[in-house]
C-alpha cells in the first residue's frame, strides 16, 4: 500500500488571505496536494496542486500563490501530521485583532456596561388586536445591542396575526420553534404533516424547511424561537432534535387541574404544568432549548420570590385587575423584593423578566388567572449554569 505523508500547513489563497490546507505528498517527493478542509469555502476555488521537490520538502512554486514555508519537523507515520509555517510577513492579520485586558477590566462585561442588562419590558396586546395578517416580533435587539430581531439575546418572541382563511409563513433558522394559539383555529403545514390547532394548544417544531400556518377563524399565536441565539452563534440549524409535538389545551388543562388538586392537599405555592417531550430526558423541558409552563395564580395568591439565570417571555393569558408580578434585582434578609417594579398583569399582553430578577406573582382580585412563561431554561439547564433559588416561608 503506498504512504502518504499528511501535511498541515498555512497556505495563501489568491485572494491573499491565509487558509488552512492539507497537504498529502508521495514518499518520493514527486507528488504533492494541498486540500482545503471546507471545500464549501469560496477560498476553495484558489486552492490547487503545489509539488515538492523531492525529500528536501521545499516548496518552490505552487498555484497557491505560497512561498517560503518552514518545515518544524516531519514525520512518515500515515497518522501523523507536520506542522508549516508560512512566511511570518504573512502572520500580522492574524495578530491584528488580538486583544489583552487585564483581568478585572473585562472580568465583568455586564456590571461594566460593555454588553447591555436584559431589560424589563412590557409588550401590549394592542399590538395584535388589529390589523393584517402578519408576524409581530417583539424587538429589543436595539437595547440588547445585537442583530435582531431578538426578545433575549437566545430568544424572540413574536404576536402572529393571521385572519380567517388566509395563510402565513414562517421560516426561521432555529432549532425549536413553540406557539401557543391565545384564539382562534387552523392547521400548521411542516414537512407534509398537517398540524391542527385550537385556542389554547401549544404547537412545538424542531428545525425545518419552510411552515405554512393556514387560519380557518381570526387567529392570534404567541410565538417563540431560538434563531437568536443561533445568529450569535454564527450556526445553521441543521438537525432535528425532536419530532413535531402538540399539546392539546384538553390535555395540558386535565394535567394542570390533576396538579392544582394536589397543590390544595399539600398546600404548594405553586400550582403549574410544565411542558416536556421525552426525548428531552436530561433537562426535562419542552425542547432542547426552550422551557413551557402553563400556570394558574389562584384568586388571593401571594407567591415567594423565586430567580433564575435563564430569562422569561411571560405570556398572560386571563386575569382581572389586581393581579402583578414585582421585579427587582436583590431581595431583603426577610425575603421582600428591594426596589420592586411592579408589572400589572393585562390579558394575552407579554412581559419580560431578565434573568437573575428576583420575581413573584400576586392575585388580588376575585379571580382566578393563567400565565405561560416561554424561558431558554433548556438551554440553561443543559449547560448547568440555571441557578434556580427559592424564598423560603
Ligand atoms: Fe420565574
Amino acid at each position: 500500500m503506498l504512504e502518504f505523508i499528511h501535511l498541515v500547513g498555512l497556505g495563501m489563497a489568491l485572494n491573499s488571505r491565509t487558509i488552512m490546507v492539507n497537504i498529502l505528498c508521495s514518499p518520493d517527493g514527486a507528488a504533492c496536494g494541498a486540500i482545503r478542509d471546507n471545500p464549501e469555502n469560496p477560498d476553495y476555488a484558489a486552492s490547487g496542486s503545489i509539488r515538492a521537490t523531492a525529500y528536501g520538502w521545499s516548496f518552490p512554486s505552487s498555484s497557491l500563490g505560497t512561498s517560503n514555508y518552514k518545515i518544524l519537523k516531519r514525520s512518515t507515520s500515515k497518522a501523523s501530521s507536520m506542522t508549516i509555517l508560512n512566511n511570518p510577513n504573512n502572520l500580522n492579520h492574524l495578530i491584528e485583532d488580538c486583544l489583552y485586558y487585564e483581568y478585572t477590566k473585562a472580568a465583568d462585561p455586564v456590571g461594566s456596561g460593555a454588553i447591555p442588562q436584559i431589560p424589563l419590558v412590557e409588550f401590549s396586546s394592542e399590538l395584535h388586536e388589529m390589523g393584517s395578517t402578519r408576524i409581530i416580533p417583539l424587538d429589543i435587539s436595539d437595547t440588547l445591542a445585537c442583530k435582531g430581531p431578538a426578545t433575549s439575546p437566545a430568544l424572540c418572541a413574536n404576536f402572529v396575526r393571521i385572519l380567517a382563511w388566509e395563510a402565513l409563513s414562517t421560516n426561521f433558522n432555529a432549532t425549536s420553534l413553540l406557539f401557543y394559539v391565545m384564539r382562534g383555529s387552523g392547521y400548521t403545514e411542516f414537512e407534509g404533516i398537517n398540524i391542527p390547532w385550537k385556542t389554547g394548544d401549544f404547537v412545538v417544531l424542531p428545525m425545518g424547511e419552510e411552515t405554512r400556518h393556514f387560519a380557518v377563524a381570526d387567529s392570534v399565536f404567541y410565538l417563540v424561537h431560538d434563531e437568536p441565539l443561533l445568529r450569535y452563534l454564527g450556526v445553521k440549524a441543521d438537525i432535528q432534535r425532536f419530532k413535531p409535538t402538540l399539546y392539546t389545551s384538553e390535555d395540558s388543562l386535565r394535567e394542570l387541574e390533576r396538579v392544582r388538586k394536589e397543590a390544595e392537599a399539600v398546600n404548594r405555592n405553586r400550582i403549574s404544568v410544565l411542558l416536556a417531550n421525552k426525548v428531552m430526558d436530561q433537562t426535562l423541558t419542552v425542547t432542547h432549548t426552550l422551557w413551557a409552563m402553563l400556570g394558574v395564580l389562584p384568586k388571593g395568591a401571594a407567591q415567594l420570590p423565586h430567580r433564575h439565570q435563564s430569562v422569561a417571555l411571560d405570556l398572560i393569558l386571563d386575569c382581572d385587575p389586581g393581579c402583578y408580578t414585582l421585579v427587582g434585582a436583590k431581595i431583603s434578609e426577610k425575603g421582600e423584593i428591594i426596589n420592586a417594579t411592579r408589572v400589572d398583569w393585562k390579558p394575552y399582553s407579554a412581559f419580560i423578566t431578565p434573568p437573575g430578577y428576583w420575581h413573584a406573582h400576586y392575585n388580588q382580585s376575585s379571580s382566578d388567572a393563567h400565565l405561560i412563561p416561554i424561558q431558554d431554561a433548556g438551554l440553561q439547564t443543559y449547560l448547568r449554569s440555571l441557578d434556580i433559588k427559592f424564598v423560603e416561608k
